[in-house]
C-alpha cells in the first residue's frame, strides 16, 4: 500500500489517546489504554485505515482490541474510525510487525487476526510474509496456548503456502476456504482491502488456526526444520533446471 505523504497525520495522531506511536512511550502496562483492565486481548495486525478494528471493537466489548500497523499515513484514518465510534476498547500501535517479539508479554492475546497482508510473491521476499514461519515463531511470543488466527487473503500462492507455514509452526489448522463466502465468515466483518476484492470478483481465501502448546526450543527446531526443507527444494529446483 503506497500514500502520498500526510504531513498532518503524526502531529494528528500524537494528540489522541487512541494511539501509541513509538513503544518508547510505551507505560509499561498495556491495561492503563483501557477503560477495563481485566478483559482478553486480541491483536490486528495489518490493521490499515482500521475498519475492522473499530467495528469489531464496537460489535465485541468483551475484548480489548489492539491494531498494528507501521503507516501512519493509513493509520490517521483508524484513528479517526476509533474517534467516531467512541470506543473505550480499542488502541493503535505504530509498529514494524517483522519485529514484533518482546512488544507484548508471553500469554498476552487469545486471539489474532492478519487479513490481506502483502503477498510478497517474489521467492526471495517470501520472508516478509506476516505469515511466514519467521513472523509465527515469534507470534507464539505472546498468544496464548488454544489462540485463535484468522486469516484472509486474495492472494492463491499466500494461502497455499500458508497452509503449510501455520502448523508446520504449531497452529493447528481448523478451518480453510478457497473462497470464503461472507455469511460464513466468523469475523463477521467485511475489511476495507476484502471489499475491493470482492468488487472486483476475486474470490477470498481464510484459514483459521489454533495455536498449539509448543515448547520454544522445539519451536525453533521447526523453524531451522523449515529452512532446510526450504533450502532442499531450492537445491532440487535448480539441479532438474541445471540437466533440462
Ligand atoms: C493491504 S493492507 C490491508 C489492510 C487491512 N487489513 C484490510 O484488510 O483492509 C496491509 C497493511 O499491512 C501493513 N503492514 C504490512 N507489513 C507491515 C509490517 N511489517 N509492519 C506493520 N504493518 C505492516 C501495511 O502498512 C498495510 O496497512
Amino acid at each position: 500500500m503506497r500514500f502520498r505523504k500526510k504531513h498532518y497525520a503524526v502531529p494528528e495522531m500524537q494528540k489522541s489517546h487512541y494511539v501509541l506511536l513509538n513503544m518508547d512511550d510505551f507505560t509499561g502496562d498495556w491495561s492503563s489504554y483501557f477503560a477495563s483492565a481485566s478483559l482478553p486481548y486480541a491483536v490486528e495486525l495489518g490493521a490499515g485505515k482500521g475498519k475492522f478494528l473499530a467495528h469489531k471493537a464496537k460489535d465485541d466489548p468483551s475484548h480489548n482490541y489492539i491494531g498494528v500497523d507501521i503507516e501512519t499515513n493509513a493509520m490517521v484514518f483508524a484513528k479517526r474510525n476509533l474517534e467516531e465510534t467512541g470506543v473505550d476498547n480499542a488502541l493503535l500501535l505504530c509498529h514494524d510487525i517483522s519485529n514484533i517479539e518482546g512488544v507484548f508479554p508471553k500469554d498476552f492475546a487469545d486471539t489474532l487476526y492478519i487479513f490481506f497482508p502483502n503477498p510478497w510473491p517474489k521467492k526471495r521476499h517470501n520472508k516478509r510474509r506476516l505469515t511466514h514461519p519467521r513472523q509465527l515463531i515469534q507470534y507464539h511470543s505472546f498468544l496464548k496456548d488454544g489462540a485463535n488466527i484468522y486469516f484472509k487473503t486474495d492472494d492463491t500462492e499466500l494461502y497455499e503456502d500458508s497452509l503449510s507455514y501455520l502448523p508446520a509452526m504449531g497452529f493447528n489448522l481448523l478451518k480453510s476456504s478457497s473462497n470464503l463466502k461472507v455469511e460464513e465468515d466468523p469475523t463477521g466483518i467485511v475489511t476495507e482491502y476484502e471489499q475491493r476484492w470482492r468488487d472486483q470478483g476475486i474470490a477470498i481465501k481464510a484459514i483459521w488456526a489454533q495455536k498449539e502448546k509448543v515448547a520454544p526450543e522445539a519451536l525453533r527446531g521447526r523453524l531451522e526444520q523449515f529452512h532446510l526443507d526450504e533450502k532442499a527444494k531450492r537445491e532440487a529446483y535448480r539441479q532438474a533446471h541445471q540437466n533440462t
